[in-house]
């Protein structure tokens, strides 16, 4: 592990900024209403993130009351929000983050030659003199100072580190170096990290951060490596929501620290069951659902269809999961039943249904059940129950259902059976079942 600098901090603990509210709710399809951020940002606490960054208060005003109002309930983690190195969006953040207990201002400008001619037409001495006076303003007015150099990873890099050691000495308490474009690849990060920190002299004054974009899908890799490389702020957003393809996913690397303490031996303040339910609380508020696939959130990520991996983690879960559901408040949901389903998932997902199966009348139930799965994405309990009780002869109760009793049917998928049956000449119980499952 490289050399880190963490004023005041245990030099393994890492800061989690959420910028959810800011860089995530800036991204198209993600705003919410000033009620809808206040109720996030409580989540957000209760998640235990150290800071939050509520809003971009210049946007407009109803903007900067939501961050306000966030100021003034939430007392334990930072509340940050962003300016750029302009007098009025300053002006804006100082009222907005007033009523905090522990108030921020995050402050940026761009440091990269293609940012700073293309875009702001400026020098960069210009540049220099303007996120100096930003960061005095800003550290005039409150303690807590965080400086972004915005496109630091395609910056000149000792043009960056002269604006670093100056924005320092103005009062800077938090250096952030974002990826902004999401251009790095890991082991490059690692090594901006280390240099940037080894060749600022008063680099030792500030806490490092990391602030990566996804698109080249890098955006965690690139944030561990970040704090490999000495930063010890990781900024990201629930569900990974951001500009363009978003931001580093704060699930994703908390788990990572959770799960590979032997590799990554940080501690962070997050209380992992909330992870789940605030993935879902964001969801529900924008209405943009996750992928089903998403590490850690998405709704597969606990799921198992296929018969290896049924049987394998009925056995002992550790053969197909890293992590266990509860530990993030995630469902656990190792019986779907699909065409990939094994023996043991069907017999197993009847009996949490109320039917006992065994021998014959098992393998009947899985049959007509693989049969009906060729077409289907899913089987749910509806057609489980249906399919037991239509090869059953008994009356039973389930789940406060009364199911008729019923002859053994012949349906079309069981004389699919009975011709595949004959056509093997192989005896009922010895057949293997279809699908991935075989055999289990
Ligand atoms: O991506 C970026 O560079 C940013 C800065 C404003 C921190 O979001
Ligand atoms: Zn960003």
């Amino acid at each position: 592990m490289t050399a880190t600098n963490t004023p005041n901090m245990p030099r393994d603990r890492v800061l989690i900024f959420d910028t959810t509210l800011r860089d995530g709710e800036q991204a198209p399809g993600f705003s919410l209403r000033p009620a809808e951020k206040l109720e996030l940002a409580r989540q957000l606490d209760t998640l235990g993130v150290d800071i939050i960054e509520a809003g971009y208060p210049i946007a407009s005003m109803a903007e900067a009351e939501a961050v306000r109002s966030i100021a003034a309930e939430l007392k334990r983690p930072v509340i940050a929000c962003l300016a750029r190195c302009h007098r009025a969006d300053l002006e804006r953040a100082v009222w907005a983050i007033q009523p905090a207990a522990q108030g921020r201002i995050h402050t940026f400008i761009a440091t990269s030659d293609l940012h700073l001619q293309a875009k702001l037409r400026i020098s960069r001495e210009q540049c220099l003199e303007t996120a100096v006076d930003a960061v005095r303003y800003a550290r005039h007015h409150t303690y807590d100072v965080q400086f972004s150099a915005e496109d630091a990873t395609r910056s000149d890099f000792d043009f960056l580190c002269r604006v670093i050691e100056a924005v320092i000495k103005a009062g800077a308490t938090t250096i952030n170096l974002p990826d902004t474009v999401g251009y790095s690849t890991p082991d490059e990060t690692v090594d901006f990290f280390t240099r940037i920190i080894g060749s600022v002299p008063n680099a030792d004054k500030v806490v490092f951060s990391t602030h990566c974009h996804d698109d080249l899908g890098l955006g965690v890799a690139n944030s561990l490596a970040a704090v490999q490389g000495g930063a010890r702020q990781v900024e990201c957003t629930i569900n990974g929501i951001g500009e363009r393809a978003g931001n580093a996913a704060l699930e994703e690397i908390v788990m990572a620290f959770h799960v590979r303490s032997d590799r990554m031996p940080y501690t962070v303040n997050i209380n992992t069951r909330q992870l789940y339910p605030t993935s879902e609380m964001l969801t529900a508020l924008t209405g943009q659902p996750v992928q089903v696939n998403k590490a850690i959130v998405g709704r597969n990520a606990f799921a198992h269809e296929a018969g290896i991996h049924q049987d394998g983690v009925l056995k002992d879960r550790r053969t197909y999961e890293i992590m266990n559901a509860a530990d993030v408040g995630a469902p656990w949901n190792p019986l779907v039943l699909g065409k990939h389903s094994g023996r043991h998932a069907v017999q197993r997902r009847c009996a949490d249904l109320g039917f006992q199966l065994e021998g014959d009348e098992l393998i009947s139930v899985y049959r007509a059940l693989m049969s009906i799965a060729d077409d289907r994405k899913h089987l749910g309990d509806d057609d489980i129950i249906e399919v037991v009780t239509s090869v059953r002869t008994e009356t039973r109760t389930v789940e406060g259902r009364t199911v008729e009793t019923r002859t053994v049917e012949t349906r079309t998928v069981e004389t699919h059976i009975v011709d595949a049956l004959e056509a093997s000449s192989t005896p009922l119980s010895t057949m293997h079942e279809s699908g991935y499952g075989h055999g289990v």
